[in-house]
């Protein structure tokens, strides 16, 4: 099924095919670069109502290097938001300006609300607490560069698995795949109950886990999240620190082929005396940004 002019809203949007429709344009990017002026005279709106840095500019470069135009905003008190206006009411507008729409927002559900109001394609950059399925995208991209494969592996995601949007929308996809997960986090940051639903319809093999230590052995892959402390603590309550603390010697005894993925940004869940071992592979991930996020504009702006 044709991707052109499709909404990317959640990573349940996609079909298996899709998936590996995107992967596979970005694994050709990535190493043959793309047509510069593929999306030439196409204007892209990047609406940013939360911070990012990796999601916004990857995005941004990715059109600018398509030849494509970026207009938007990456603070939601510089827009007619602080003066009352209904995402609803400024998404209409926007879509009439942009052939496509990038959009993070706090709320949960925001970028169907916002899809609901434009003809033009959304695609949800992050909602809150809820799903971030191009940063799936790309993670499955570079769990398959560094495992050579999506199958068979040993996954495991571990921190704040209730909050981060990122696991939600990656656990969604694995499901898609052969591959056994591994849940780790303290009770109160667990797994949402309706993922756990998504994997048993799968057939999927999974476990929560309160360390580390109690599956380290068996990892292809451990992906990590900072504690999401804006999405259940009031701004300015810095006093919480994430419930684990990666080190070189908490990976004592993993898999010489284990590789540590991380969406970033990182806090104080993930030690530096990683960044420079075989095991690091968060920022080549980061990078992959690129390369994705132009695969997937590339497959939404093409005529039918
Ligand atoms: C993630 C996000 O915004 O959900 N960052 C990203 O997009 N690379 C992860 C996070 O903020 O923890």
């Amino acid at each position: 099924m044709s991707l052109t002019n499709q909404d990317i809203l959640s990573i349940s949007d996609l079909t298996l095919d899709q998936i590996k429709e995107i992967l596979s344009l970005a694994e050709t990017i990535k190493s043959k670069g793309a047509n510069s002026d593929h999306l030439h005279g196409k204007v892209i709106a990047s609406c940013f109502y939360e911070p990012s840095t990796r999601t916004r500019l990857s995005f941004e470069a990715a059109a600018l290097k398509l030849g494509a135009s970026v207009t938007g905003f990456d603070n939601a008190a510089n827009t007619s938001s602080q003066k009352g206006e209904s995402l609803t009411d400024s998404i209409k507008v926007i879509g009439r300006y942009a052939d496509l729409i990038v959009l993070r927002h706090p709320l949960d559900g925001a970028a169907r609300l916002a899809a609901e109001a434009t003809d033009t394609p959304v695609i949800n950059a992050g909602d809150g607490a809820n799903k971030h399925p191009t940063q799936t995208l790309l993670d499955l991209f570079t769990i398959k560069e560094c495992q050579g494969t999506l199958e068979e592996l040993h996954i495991a995601l571990i921190g704040d698995l209730k909050h981060a949007r990122t696991v939600h929308s990656l656990t969604r996809a694995l499901a898609h795949f052969n591959v056994r997960l591994y849940f780790i986090a303290p009770t109160e940051l667990m797994l949402p109950e309706e993922l756990c639903e998504v994997m048993i319809k799968h057939g999927i093999k999974y476990s929560f886990h309160a360390h580390l230590s109690e599956v380290l052995n068996k990892l292809d892959i451990l992906y990590v999240t900072r504690l999401q402390k804006e999405r259940f603590l009031p701004y300015g309550n810095d006093s919480a620190t994430s419930p684990y603390h990666i080190t070189l010697a908490s990976l004592d005894g993993a898999k010489d082929n284990l590789r540590v993925l991380h969406p970033l940004p990182r806090v104080d869940e993930l030690s530096r005396e990683l960044d420079h071992t075989p095991y690091a592979y968060y920022f080549e991930q980061a990078a992959n940004g690129i390369p994705l996020r132009q695969a997937l504009l590339t497959l939404l702006l093409s005529p039918t």
